[in-house]
């Protein structure tokens, strides 16, 4: 079974492939410019420049794969990123996935879309899959607007929402974690917000998660997150601890005092029970999810 998975050179790309291998599906890793994924050579692997904004070459891409399924997880990730290049987010997030959907429907593909709980706007907390979305930032739009697309496909779709993804970050973007152990180990301060609620989620249960949606076949809105609630700021403050590195150095802050380009929807953190009831989802504790982090592969 051929796996398209786009945005393969991101942090969660690099877990994602590397299970698919593990389980001997073919992975067509897609990404803008060269491949920076370690795989070349291993069996089964492949990579194809694929620049969402460029239609013609992904109009040629998604062809020439022809793939049984597309994990579609190349967005513009960073909020702040997406409120200060609104137009350059909407190409790749909306437009980009609405052009890889009619792509997929010429074949009715399946279609897994990766999405974020910052579709929601943060006033309730512990969302379930049916709640209403109501984005408080850009980045939360374009990713709304793109789930509202995949909800009209006309093959088998799925949308999984997750939330601060933290891990050790191979490819792609830093999280919250390697951030601490970054500035903390060279004596340097880090201001953390402690008003913000989220069920941080440790990147390998997020790609487990996606195997259980591929191989039950699995469609419509999956939450999938850690299950600790957690504010950013405890967050650092057990990473410091776990890496005995100095807690003193975290200032903690609140989202009024800590300006950013791009709201942040205050209280997030997603149920996942529907993910457990109906995939056998089960997420590690935070606990765990440091250690898997920081031990040595
Ligand atoms: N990380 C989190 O905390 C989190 C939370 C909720 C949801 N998500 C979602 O999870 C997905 C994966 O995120 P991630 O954490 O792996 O972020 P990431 O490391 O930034 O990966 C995203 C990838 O998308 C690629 N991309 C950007 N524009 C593209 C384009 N025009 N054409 C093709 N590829 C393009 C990026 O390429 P370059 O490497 O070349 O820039 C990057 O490799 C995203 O959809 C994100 O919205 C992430």
């Amino acid at each position: 079974m051929k796996i398209l998975v786009t945005g393969a050179n991101g942090f969660l790309g690099y877990y994602l492939c590397n299970a698919l291998l593990t389980r001997g599906y073919l992975v067509v890793a897609t990404g803008r410019g060269d491949c920076r994924l370690p795989y070349l050579g291993r069996p089964g692997f492949s990579y194809v420049s694929m620049d969402l904004v460029d239609h013609d070459q992904t109009r040629t891409v998604v062809h020439q794969i022809a793939p049984d399924f597309i994990f579609h997880a190349a967005a513009i990730g960073k909020p702040d990123d997406c409120e200060l290049n609104k137009e350059l987010a909407t190409k790749i997030n909306t437009a980009g996935s609405a052009l890889l959907l009619a792509l997929a429907a010429k074949s009715v593909t399946p279609f897994c879309y990766i999405s974020t709980d910052f579709v929601f706007d943060g006033k309730a907390g512990n969302y379930v899959e049916e709640d209403l979305v109501n984005p408080v930032n850009h980045y939360g739009f374009t990713k709304a607007q793109a789930e509202k697309l995949v909800t009209m496909y006309a093959g088998d779709w799925s949308i999984v929402r997750t939330v601060l993804v933290y891990g050790r970050p191979m490819t792609g973007r830093s999280n919250l974690l390697s951030i601490v152990q970054e500035k903390l180990s060279r004596g340097q301060t880090y201001a953390v917000v402690d008003d913000q609620i989220r069920t941080p989620t440790y990147v390998e249960d997020l790609v487990n998660g996606l195997l259980l949606i591929l191989e039950k076949r699995a469609t419509g809105i999956y939450h999938l997150s850690g299950e600790e609630v957690l504010t950013p700021y405890q967050m650092a403050v057990e990473t410091a601890n776990y890496l005995v590195l100095d807690p003193t150095l975290l200032i903690r802050t609140t989202s009024a005092a800590f300006k950013q380009p791009a709201i942040r929807p205050l209280i997030t953190g997603l149920d996942i029970n529907k993910s457990k009831r109906e995939l056998g989802f089960k997420p590690r504790r935070f606990a765990a999810g440091l250690q898997a982090t920081f031990c040595t592969h």
